[in-house]
């Protein structure tokens, strides 16, 4: 296939592969003077937007002749950052530390920082004042420059080829940064390094317009940018001629898909056009904001075979007095009609949530209706957060709440969510259900792992050659979240 024939920016993506023929000969030129492999390390900070963006990058590195490598001490290491809460910020200041020491002992050696941390400008000062040998900064707005910005690390910033080259470049010290504080540019269709070969992720639009006050996302990933629904069709059945056999969906509010298009198309269309594509056999999405969930959308899911039944809906907090701090658009009464009619259109969905603890003048009222909220729509899972204060976002200028008493809480809900999973995911013991075979379990090597189509994890004995096909497997122990299976 020709790489232009599906493309959401033609021009980019010709100015790109451009770059990517000229560095591929400083990485063979490197080569031959090293007379070695030249090693290059992607390490993923974050969430699934991340870690598909983390495919984008080792692609172009692979392309370019880099041999990717697991170990961080490469010719070349990127940290593509994550800022959503402060932990992730500090982890990679911490990591920094390290990378540092390599450079080192190897000068030659270049270190990349990319992501939503960069996207902040107080950060990318950071970095310049306390981590000088930093080589190359950018955000997630012009990821698919990569090559480009690579090439100027190796040959200089003076050496642009192309007149139309990057008006926010610019060089401090010795790093090179690009910040683009926002884009409607899409450019998709550059080399991907998949990590399985049979899923995929697949983003179908960008950004967030939704501005909850605790979140930096909005500022960090832009305004919404759906992809142009031919595109995304486009995309998934090269994936499946390339042996791909489930898709995830990615957008940070997937239900709001296709709304900023020229034609406007819902995200319930969107997924009635993927399921007829022959050959897949699941489809994921995530993740579902409440309040644009439509009913079309359940129906669709309802009568889907190919539309996994599982749905991230994230909830946030039970009380309808911090949901409206949060901007969150819905209330309590809201989040539990909505929770409880997929439950009853489709019951053997499976419904996960993102949980914060100890948002600004949070109570102990506050969270006993997040309890409630736990205990009655019996999540299968869900992902506690203890809530982190971002600078620039409505909810840093709240009173905060004290540190003791978010423990407490946390504590509290943790306890609830785990003992309402166990009653929720034990429900399917004794059943034999399709699994989707992911990899060797990490811990035990004697046995694989896989999910159902409700998302829940399973490991059973079987051969390795099962990877990336569906196999019966009788759901015997459930362990909390998951479960011990035997293959049937
Ligand atoms: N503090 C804690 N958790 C947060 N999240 C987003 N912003 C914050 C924050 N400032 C959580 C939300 C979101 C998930 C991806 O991260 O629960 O759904
Ligand atoms: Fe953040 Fe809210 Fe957008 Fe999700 S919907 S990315 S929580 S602003």
């Amino acid at each position: 296939m020709n790489q232009f024939e599906t493309c959401d920016n033609r021009e980019e993506l010709e100015r790109q592969y451009k770059y990517l023929e000229l560095l591929k000969k400083v990485v063979a030129d490197l080569k031959e003077l090293k007379n070695r492999d030249i090693t290059a390390c992607v390490e993923t900070f974050g969430c699934q937007m991340n870690a598909r963006d983390s495919e984008k990058i080792s692609g172009i590195l692979k392309s370019a002749g880099f041999k990717v490598i697991e170990d961080e001490n490469a010719d070349l290491t990127i940290y593509n950052t994550c800022s959503v809460r402060d932990n992730a910020n500090q982890k990679v200041y911490g990591r920094l530390g390290r990378l540092s020491t390599f450079k080192k002992q190897n000068p030659d050696m270049k270190v990349v920082l990319c992501g939503c941390m960069t996207q902040e400008e107080c950060v990318i000062e950071k970095l310049c004042t306390s981590y000088g040998f930093v080589d190359l900064i950018f955000g997630t707005h012009n990821i698919y420059r990569f090559a480009e910005y690579l090439f100027y690390v190796y040959e200089g910033i003076e050496n642009k080829e192309f007149d139309d080259s990057d008006a926010n470049l610019y060089k401090k010290g010795n790093t090179i940064i690009s910040h683009w504080s926002e884009t409607k540019v899409i450019c998709e269709n550059l080399p991907i390094d998949r990590k399985y070969p049979y899923k995929s992720g697949v983003n179908i639009m960008f950004g967030c317009n939704n501005f909850c006050t605790y979140c930096i996302v909005p500022y960090v990933r832009g305004r919404e940018r759906s992809r142009e629904a031919d595109e995304i069709i486009k995309e998934i059945e090269n994936l499946v001629k390339d042996g791909v056999i489930e898709v995830m969906l990615l957008g940070q509010n997937v239900n709001s898909y296709g709304k900023n298009l020229e034609n406007p198309i819902s995200f319930a269309e969107l997924l009635r056009r993927v399921e007829k594509i022959e050959g897949l056999e699941r489809i994921r999405f995530m993740t579902s904001h409440p309040k644009d969930l439509s009913d079309e959308l359940i129906e669709v899911i309802k009568n889907s075979k190919k539309i996994c039944h599982h749905i991230h809906l994230p909830l946030q907090s039970g009380s309808s007095r911090i949901l409206k701090k949060m901007n969150r658009v819905y209330d309590k009464e809201k989040y539990l009609d909505l929770a409880l009619k997929i439950r009853r259109e489709i019951p053997d969905i499976s419904i996960t949530t993102d949980i914060i603890v100890g948002f600004p003048c949070e109570t102990k009222e506050d969270v006993d209706d997040t309890i409630d909220v736990i205990k009655k729509v019996g999540f299968d899972n869900a992902f506690t957060f203890i809530y982190s204060k971002r600078t620039g976002t409505p909810a840093a200028e709240m009173p905060q709440v004290s540190e003791e008493f978010v423990k407490e809480q946390f504590d509290r809900v943790l306890k609830c969510v785990q003992e309402t999973a166990r009653e929720q995911v034990v429900k399917i013991e004794g059943q034999t259900l399709p699994v989707l075979v992911e990899e060797v379990n990490k811990q035990d090597e004697s046995l694989l792992t896989g999910r159902l189509e409700n998302n829940t994890i399973v490991h059973f004995k079987g051969s390795e050659d099962l990877i990336g096909k569906i196999v019966n497997v009788k759901c015997l122990e459930c362990k909390g979240f998951y479960y011990f299976g035997e293959m049937i």
